[in-house]
């Protein structure tokens, strides 16, 4: 049992076979610069209860920082008999410094409240990072929105609902949609880390906690966190916090899943709606004509996959006793695969959507299309004093009229109007062009202009607020 972190009670070592089911360094080694932070707090709160002297304290630091230049220079490596990242960074730790100073550092400390802590530090860095990339995400929107907003007029599009034309609304209005549902998960984010950071585990021993006056608020403090756990039990054996981010990043990738099924349609020749810049979209192998929309494809597909993690997490979890199991082991490379999607594909989806080059003209043109001012025609009619349901029947009745004669609302004539109802006077028509439907659509979250140049202040301001 040379090397092992038990063999007193055990006469032989575990069977090859064991030792390959066991092993999890090949996915948890990435959180090693994490175990040392952990090891050089807790080596500190050794020291401060009398359970290290100054100089093994400076030895064993010292250790800890040869063992971190050489992860970053990427020489510190596993052997195959190690079982996991605790283990291989306290083998090679002794080999730096000695069996009898090295030997001192496993007081007091649990394989089990090392990962739970140091699982959370390592998420808590990444998810910054995808909160970031999620950002950015939402500052390429808010400047397609902005710019659609231009000079020249805002741009303006069909506006669906079950796909079909509904009414016309702003492009940058369409497109901001998407960015609020994205700063809502950078909130989301934020408000996780808040939870994960008054928690610290470090200290909560194997289940217990530790009879040697260690000060866990002190490692917390000190690993960043602004507090450990008030149950060592649960700070050893609750992952809500893996399954949580888990959530997130799902919910990231359904969100961007949105937003790329629709470039994918806008992107056919049958819409019409966007072109695809070259560096940002692929061609075929075989038919020279072709430029796909493989990022958007490849955000939809990997959607599932964010939703697979989340859901084998869950099941993982389901019904586990108190306090750690070793089925805990199976909580990471579900997370870790969903940190590294996103990391990958948030840039590439954002770099595509910068690019885009909308097709204004057409938007434009299709805005009206599918009788899509008849609700303008009936809120006319109600703001005149007539009562929706009747209103909402005589602009029924001109969508008809319009379908029989292969017309658009706006190319009924007076007579036509007046024959449908004396109340459709000719001042009808000043709703019947898509400027006059949006601008008219004027409260609060509306897609008149004026209040989307107001939503997009908003969303500016609580993006810089991140
Ligand atoms: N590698 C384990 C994990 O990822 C931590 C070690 C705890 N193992 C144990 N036998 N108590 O959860």
């Amino acid at each position: 049992n040379e090397g092992k972190l038990w063999g007193g009670r055990f006469a032989g070592g575990p069977s090859p076979e064991l030792e390959a089911l066991s092993r999890s360094t090949h996915f948890d080694w990435r959180l090693a610069p994490y175990d040392l932070a952990g090891s050089r707090a807790h080596a500190r709160a050794l020291h401060r209860a009398g359970l290290l002297s100054d100089s093994e304290l400076v030895e064993l630091l010292r250790g800890l920082d040869v063992l971190g230049e050489r992860f970053e220079a990427g020489t510190l490596l596993p052997d195959p008999s190690d079982e996991d990242v605790h283990g291989a960074l306290e083998r090679l730790l002794l080999e730096e410094v000695g069996a009898d100073t090295g030997g001192r550092i496993r007081a007091g400390r649990s394989r089990n409240d090392q990962i739970a802590t140091l699982f959370k530090m390592f998420l808590r860095d990444h998810a910054r990072v995808v909160a970031g990339q999620v950002l950015d995400l939402v500052e390429v929107l808010a400047t397609q929105a902005r710019d659609h907003l231009g000079p020249d007029g805002p741009s303006v599009m069909p506006g669906r609902t079950h796909l079909q034309h509904a009414q016309p609304v702003l492009l940058a209005h369409h497109l901001l949609a998407h960015a609020w549902a994205l700063l809502r998960d950078v909130d989301r984010i934020a408000d996780w880390d808040a939870r994960v950071a008054g928690d610290s585990p470090y200290g909560s021993g194997a289940l217990a906690g530790s009879s040697l006056g260690l000060d866990p608020i002190g490692v917390a403090d000190e690993l960043g966190f602004s507090g450990s756990s008030a149950n060592s039990i649960d700070g050893t054996s609750s992952r809500d916090f893996v399954a949580e981010l888990a959530f997130v990043t799902a919910q990231v990738g359904v969100d961007v899943s949105r937003l790329a099924e629709e470039v994918i349609l806008w992107s056919t020749r049958e819409f019409d709606f966007v072109a695809l810049h070259d560096s940002w979209s692929t061609g075929s192998s075989i038919m020279p004509q072709k430029k796909n929309p493989d990022i958007a494809e490849l955000a939809r597909g990997k959607a599932g996959r964010l939703i697979g993690n989340l859901t084998g997490l869950m099941a993982t979890l389901k019904a586990l006793p108190l306090a750690y199991n070793r089925d805990l082991q199976e909580d990471k490379e579900p997370v870790f695969d969903s940190i590294d999607t996103l990391e990958v594909l948030l840039p590439a989806f954002t770099g595509m959507v910068a690019t885009l080059t909308f097709n204004t003209p057409r938007l434009a043109e299709l805005a009206p299309q599918g009788f899509s001012l008849a609700t303008d025609i009936a809120e006319w009619l109600v703001r005149a004093g007539t009562p929706f349901r009747i209103a909402h029947e005589v602009a029924g009745a001109c969508v008809r009229r319009c379908e029989e004669l292969g017309i658009e609302l706006h190319e009924l004539t007076d007579e036509q109007f007046a024959e449908i109802s004396p109340t459709l006077t000719p001042g009808v028509r000043e709703v019947l062009t898509v400027e006059g439907s949006v601008s008219s659509r004027n409260g609060r979250g509306g897609t008149a202009p004026v209040r989307v140049r107001e939503q997009l202040d908003e969303l500016l301001t609580r993006a810089a607020a991140q």
